[in-house]
This record gives structure tokens, C-alpha cells and sequence, in this order.
């Protein structure tokens, strides 16, 4: 039987919820519809993916994909949608705090009225963010006034995480996305070629009693990058631009130890360029690492193995920087330039490397 709504279900750390939430989803929707649930768990510490899998004995349209070493609701939702062959998708939280009982009014609008997305939202009449903290509300409301600036189509909640979209609008538009961060709905629509045909339906927000909230500070770096990516990051990678700026605080730092050392020890330039270059690769590593590459960050033992990879894989750029600042500063080349024109060689080689070897 061909197969009409997929629900995907992105989660991390929610073992507490999901069997609810699967029972609350069969007794709410239509037997009359073919449909399936798909967790898709970034490996949860709490074994969410174990207890999926315990689950979906009992209920056998149910399964899990688990995903390792990846964080990321975004990405989440995509690939759990790339895996499925229903012609809709619902995308709904694992935490209870989505109102399951719209699903069959999303479902029948968007069939009857051949829709590309009906968008469960918070702020039109009807809907509510619940007992969600003022400052959230806050934050959230400031977070959709900057999205206007990368949406054609105004929404009332581009924030929700709550919507049902067909697969037609998701193939037209999958390799347009940027997958960055938690917000999975903006990132469609701006991605969209043409504006979506799309309805709101509201929904009252419902407080989460198990487990907590994953919308840590990164998750508002994530959107800045978002936002990025889908303005000027159609003219330059956004990686590259990252690591530009990562680059450039490098720079900083090198400048200031080798200063530092030059005017307060005895080391030759020779010695303190080699220290103030560790001290600029150490930094770089750690901001990269952080930033330019949140996505793919390096944790616990992996962090220290990616730190000595990183050390290695720019081994060369490290000897081509101090040979060539060396030789600058013995053809009496200031101090400064020599140390900026070692480094700046040296970075541009350490990306090409790290980006091969160390977040691979
Ligand atoms: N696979 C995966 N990977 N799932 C994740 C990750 C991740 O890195 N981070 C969060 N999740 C899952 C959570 O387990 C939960 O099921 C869902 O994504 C939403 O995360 P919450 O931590 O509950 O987010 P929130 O309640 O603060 O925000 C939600 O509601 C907002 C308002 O609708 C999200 O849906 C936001 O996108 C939305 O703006
Ligand atoms: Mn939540």
C-alpha cells in the first residue's frame, strides 16, 4: 500500500516522551490513512534510539534512524524525510509540546487544496506559545523580524518547528538547503524557488514536562549563520568566511604574543615566532572548532586527537610560515610584517589540510 504521511520526529535526549507521544499519534489519526513514524536520533546519550527500537515491536510503523557522531535538527529532518517514500510529511517535536490534535485538518488541506506546506503557527488567532517564558517569546519574536529579511513570502511563525509539507515542494527544493541549526521551516521557505502555496493553522504551544529544552546559545549563532548563508552565502561559501574571520583573530593573537615575547624575554625571533604561531594555532583550532565547524565539533578524546591532527596537518603550513618569516626578518623586513606574512601563508594552507584531515 503506497504509503500517505510520514511524521518525522527529531530527537536528542527525549526517552521520556516518545512513548506517549506514540500513542497519542495512533489515537488521533485517521485509520483510513496509510502513515508511519520516523525518529530520527542523534545517538542520545539517554538511548532514545534504544527505546524506539523496544517501541516499534509493539507498533510496527514505527522505526528509528539513527544517526552517529552528527548533531543537528535540521540536517535531522532532512534526512529522515530522504528516507522516506510517503508523499507527505509531518515535522513535529519529540517533547509533547506540539498540539497532535491538528494533524488530520493539516493532512486534509493540504491533499484537498494541493498545498506545498500548512504551517502549524503560534500567532494566528487561535494559537498561543502557552506558558513558554516571555524571554523566549521574545527572543523568538526578534528572531522573526530578522527573518524578513530573507523571506519573500510572509509568516506569522517562521520559527515552528511544527509544519506538513508534500514531497513535491521538498524535491524541488532539497538541494537548495542550507541545513544549518533548528530552523528547518525557514530554511525551506527561503530556500523555495517559487514562493510556497502554503496555509496557517494554529496550534497552542503545550509545556514540556519531560526532559529539557536543546535551545542552548549555539542555536542562536546557528540562525545567524542561516541568515547568512541564505543572503551572501550564494557569493561566497560561508565556511570560507568563517575561517577568514577565525584567520584573522589568529592573526591578532600571534601578533600580540610575538610582541609580547620580543619585548619581555630574551628568545630569539626565531623562538618566538614558533611560540606565538603554536599559541595562534592552538586558538584557530578552538574557534574553528566551535564555530566554523559547530556541526561537525570535536568532543571529550576527540578533541584532543583532533587537536594533535591539527597540529600535524599544519606542520607544513608551520614550517613554510617561520622559513619564510625568518627570511624576511634577516632581509631586515620589520618585525610585523615578517610574523603577518608567515602567518597569513601558513593559514591558508592549515585550511585546505584541516579541512581534509581534521573535520573531515
Ligand atoms: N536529531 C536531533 N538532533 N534532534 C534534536 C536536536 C539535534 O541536534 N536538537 C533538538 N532536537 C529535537 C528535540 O529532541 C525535540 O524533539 C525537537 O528537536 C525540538 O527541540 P527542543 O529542544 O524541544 O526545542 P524548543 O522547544 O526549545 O523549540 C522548538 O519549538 C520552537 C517553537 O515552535 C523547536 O521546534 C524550534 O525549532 C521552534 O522554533
Ligand atoms: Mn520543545
Amino acid at each position: 500500500m503506497p504509503l500517505d504521511l510520514s511524521i518525522i520526529i527529531p530527537t536528542f535526549n527525549e526517552s521520556g516522551n516518545i512513548k506517549a507521544l506514540i500513542e497519542l499519534l495512533h489515537n488521533t489519526i485517521d485509520k483510513s490513512i496509510t502513515w508511519e513514524i520516523i525518529f530520527v536520533d542523534d545517538n542520545s546519550p539517554d538511548k532514545t534510539y534504544q527505546q524506539v527500537q523496544k517501541l516499534s515491536k509493539d507498533w510496527n510503523n514505527v522505526r528509528v534512524l539513527r544517526r552517529v557522531g552528527r548533531r543537528g535538527l535540521s540536517s535531522a529532518v532532512i534526512e529522515g524525510i530522504l528516507s522516506s517514500s510517503a508523499d507527505y510529511f509531518l515535522v513535529m517535536d519529540g517533547d509533547l509540546q506540539h498540539d497532535e490534535g491538528i494533524i488530520p485538518r493539516m493532512f486534509a488541506s493540504i491533499k484537498q487544496d494541493n498545498l506545498d506546506l500548512v504551517i502549524g503557527s503560534r500567532f494566528v488567532g487561535g494559537g498561543s506559545t502557552g506558558e513558554l517564558a516571555l524571554n523566549r517569546v521574545k527572543v523568538s519574536r526578534f528572531a522573526t523580524i530578522l527573518s524578513h529579511r530573507i523571506l519573500k513570502t510572509k509568516l506569522t511563525d517562521p520559527m515552528s518547528g511544527f509544519f506538513m509539507l508534500s514531497r513535491a515542494f521538498f524535491e524541488q527544493n532539497v538541494e537548495r538547503l542550507s541545513a544549518i541549526g533548528f530552523k528547518i521551516l525557514l530554511d525551506l521557505v527561503a530556500s523555495a524557488k517559487t514562493p510556497p502555496k502554503l496555509i496557517e493553522l494554529p496550534y497552542q504551544m503545550r509545556k514540556r514536562t519531560e526532559g529539557e529544552s536543546k535551545l542552548e546559545p549555539i542555536v542562536v549563532w546557528e540562525y545567524l549563520l542561516l541568515l547568512l548563508d541564505k543572503s551572501i552565502g550564494r557569493f561566497i561559501p560561508l565556511r570560507f568566511m568563517m575561517f577568514i574571520l577565525v584567520g584573522l583573530s589568529g592573526v591578532l593573537v600571534h601578533l600580540v604574543v610575538l610582541k609580547g615575547l620580543l619585548n619581555f624575554t630574551d628568545y630569539s625571533f626565531l623562538i618566538a615566532q614558533s611560540m606565538a604561531t603554536l599559541v595562534a594555532m592552538t586558538n584557530n583550532y578552538i574557534f574553528n572548532n566551535l564555530f566554523t565547524y559547530s556541526d561537525k565539533r570535536l568532543t571529550g578524546f576527540k578533541f584532543f586527537k583532533g587537536l594533535l591532527s591539527f597540529y600535524l596537518a599544519c606542520s607544513i603550513g608551520f614550517v613554510i610560515n617561520i622559513t619564510l618569516a625568518e627570511f624576511l626578518f634577516k632581509l631586515d623586513v620589520a618585525w610585523y610584517l615578517s610574523g603577518l606574512i608567515g602567518a597569513v601563508i601558513g593559514s591558508i594552507w592549515n585550511y585546505g589540510m584541516t579541512k581534509y584531515i581534521t573535520w573531515r
